[in-house]
């Protein structure tokens, strides 16, 4: 798909400017969806003998796709089988044809290995692109990229669509945030791509320079690769005076720009379903939910050459939804949790996202949290460690605070929890995405 010219600087018209899968109506994406699920089906199993012996023993075969339910037919990749397949077991092309790798080590250890064609690159890029417009920035903007680079597909991914687009990349990577606040004021950059955890050290490196953030350049953020709130969305939009926009992806699927929200409606992701196959399914029978119902997002490639993969459970919960900035594809309501971050404390099932509106509904309370699982006796213990707001409180605000927060755990989520109350700067922050649960339970 070629990427449109830019409407600021040929005066063509907004819609005009988007790719012609972002103007298609629903059926016309359907129509290309069963089109290029045939032809991903039959690579995987031409190419990939995980995926033939996969098929085989499920007894289907690619010609029995012929409609998009009949995708549900085929069995699932889990991580486990990427892991099997380290490093390169799972790519459909040889390894001469790939021009780049990428890696994520995942929470749990043991790494996994993507690798892309340069038609692969070219469509990342694309999406990546559009994932930019779709954002708020136009071609001529200068962005800075402080996703890292390297194996993580944050960094590179970001940057090639910047550069796509028609911008000016600013290659920062993460981590020294004193640099990254005087080049931010130095460089004048319009947007900025970060994890949003990031972000917010970003505003303490702009507090501790003495500049207020919000009288920084920056118009437009975009930030993902791990869950965040509306809370958080409007913390960040307040201290910087700017749009943010969600973006989602995963390194098995491409990297960032799997999904992306549109700044003018900012209502959950628009699926880039001309090259992402989305399903939701029950995470405990597997079974294909209908649109609108909550489960766990699965994804099948329809263009990728390198690396196909099909109906990956990415253990993300969520549910689709129909389009609305872009019609033709179905959004995605913002990622409240992964399956596996998923803590039950005696009985009830809670994720750090629902504490984190909590906190962040409190004006003391900064976006810096970690909850922390014991085991008192018998019995799990959640401590919430919750960083202020510098001046905000007084000595005997606090125990009002932490009484005020524990209440309204127990009212809304029902489970009675500790919360401690920390000065500015007490609670670690790191350069990509956050570690939200601390788990000191003994194994
Ligand atoms: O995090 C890719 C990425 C980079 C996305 C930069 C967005 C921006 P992985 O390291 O493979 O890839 O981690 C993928 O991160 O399955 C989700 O659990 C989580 N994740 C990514 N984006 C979001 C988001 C990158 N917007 C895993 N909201 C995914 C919530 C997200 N979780």
């Amino acid at each position: 798909m070629t990427l449109a010219c830019p409407a600021v600087s040929t005066g063509r018209s907004f819609v005009q400017s988007l790719d012609a899968a972002e103007r298609a109506s629903r059926d016309e994406i359907m129509a290309l969806q069963r089109e290029k699920l045939a032809w991903s089906l039959r690579h995987a199993y031409e190419n990939v003998p995980f995926y033939r012996r996969k098929f085989d023993e499920a007894g289907i075969h690619p010609t029995d796709f012929r409609q998009l339910s009949d995708l549900a037919r085929f069995p699932f990749t889990r991580k486990d089988d990427l892991r099997e397949n380290y490093p390169f077991g799972l790519f459909a092309v040889p390894r001469e044809k790939i021009i780049r790798l990428h890696g994520s080590s995942g929470t749990t250890g043991k790494p996994i290995v993507v690798g892309y064609t340069e038609a692969d690159i070219r469509m990342w890029s694309d999406v990546m692109a559009r994932s930019l417009r779709a954002a708020g920035v136009v071609p001529g903007m200068m962005v800075h990229v402080a996703y890292g680079y390297g194996l993580f597909t944050g960094g590179l991914g970001a940057h090639y669509g910047v550069e796509r687009l028609g911008c000016t990349v600013v290659p920062m990577s993460g981590g020294m945030t004193e640099r990254q606040v005087q080049v931010i004021t130095d460089f004048r950059p319009d947007a900025i791509m970060v994890t949003p955890s990031y972000m917010l050290a970003l505003a303490d490196g702009f507090a501790r320079a003495g500049i207020d953030p919000s009288t920084s350049s920056l118009k437009f953020g975009i930030f993902g690769a791990e869950p965040w709130t509306n809370a958080m969305r409007q913390e960040i939009e307040r201290d910087f005076g700017i749009d943010a926009t969600d973006i989602y992806g995963l390194s098995e699927v491409i990297g960032p720009g799997v999904a992306q929200e549109c700044v003018e409606t900012k209502d959950g992701l628009h699926i880039w379903e001309d090259h992402f196959y989305p399903e939701i399914i029950d995470p405990l029978t597997g079974e294909v939910l209908p649109d609108g119902a909550k489960g766990e997002l699965v994804f099948t490639s329809l263009t990728k050459e390198a690396f196909p993969i099909i109906r990956y459970r990415t253990r993300d919960l969520t549910r689709l939804l129909a389009g609305t900035a872009r019609p033709g594809m179905r959004r995605m309501e913002k990622i409240t949790g992964r399956s596996d971050d998923m803590i039950i404390l005696r009985g009830v099932n809670l994720f750090p996202t629902q504490i984190e509106e909590i906190l962040l509904t409190d004006t003391l309370c900064t976006g810096h949290y970690q909850l922390e699982l014991t085991r008192e006796g018998r019995m799990d213990a959640l401590t919430i460690h919750a960083e202020l707001h510098a001046g905000s409180y007084g000595p005997n605000d606090l125990s009002g605070f932490t009484s005020r927060i524990s209440k309204r755990i127990k009212d809304t989520i029902g489970v009675s929890t500790r919360v401690c109350a920390h000065a500015p700067g007490e609670i670690s922050r790191t350069d990509g995405k956050a570690q939200r649960v601390i788990d000191r339970r003994p194994k």
